[in-house]
């Protein structure tokens, strides 16, 4: 039996024009995890960077790691705080909330030094191994202390997971369009 015309068309796609738009799919990658389960990931990926940083020898994989770790650090930081932190806001949180976000602060002054040097200066090293520190320990406070009292608040963490998820995905693929690292807001 013939195909319908249609049936080609995912062989040939019409290509994008300048003026498309991404569009986001039905259902993003992470929207079906609730908020803690998709922001620990986050977590373990970021710190699989770290770890082929820390492994890599040549400037470019140490460029690119690097690339790669501030990307995803904003798109994280920026989720964190403009959904995840204030749905976990409460008078229990409230202290580790206001540390996070001051953590976050100094973890994006180091990312902007970061994004302004290269792996060919002195001090690029040194600083991509300071922000693993900085980020090892923030995350060890969110999964120990402030994670455990939001499982036990009201919070509906499954439908602030679906929230997170498509923000990110809005912010990774902004990302990506042009800029991979200036694109995303601090
Ligand atoms: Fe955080
Ligand atoms: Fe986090």
């Amino acid at each position: 039996m013939p195909k319908k015309a249609g049936s080609y068309r995912t062989n040939n796609p019409k290509p994008p024009t300048a003026l498309s738009q991404p569009k986001m799919d039905a259902d993003p990658a992470g929207a079906d995890q609730d908020a803690i389960t998709l922001l620990k990931q986050d977590h373990r990926a970021v710190e699989s960077l770290f770890s082929d940083f820390e492994k890599a020898t040549s400037d470019a994989a140490k460029g690119s790691l690097a690339i790669d770790i501030c990307a995803a650090l904003k798109v994280h930081a920026r989720i964190e705080e403009y959904l995840f932190y204030p749905a976990a806001l409460s008078g229990e949180t409230a202290p580790l909330l206001a540390e996070a976000r001051i953590e976050h602060a100094m973890a994006k002054d180091l990312i902007a030094q970061i994004e302004a040097s290269g792996p060919n200066e002195p001090m690029f090293d040194a600083k991509v191994r300071v922000l693993a520190e900085y980020v090892r320990h923030h995350v060890t406070e969110e999964e120990e202390q402030l994670f455990p009292l939001c499982e036990k608040s009201r919070v509906d963490l499954v439908a602030l997971g679906r929230e997170l998820a498509i923000r990110k995905q809005e912010l990774t693929r902004g990302a990506t369009v042009s800029n991979p690292i200036q694109a995303i807001p601090a």
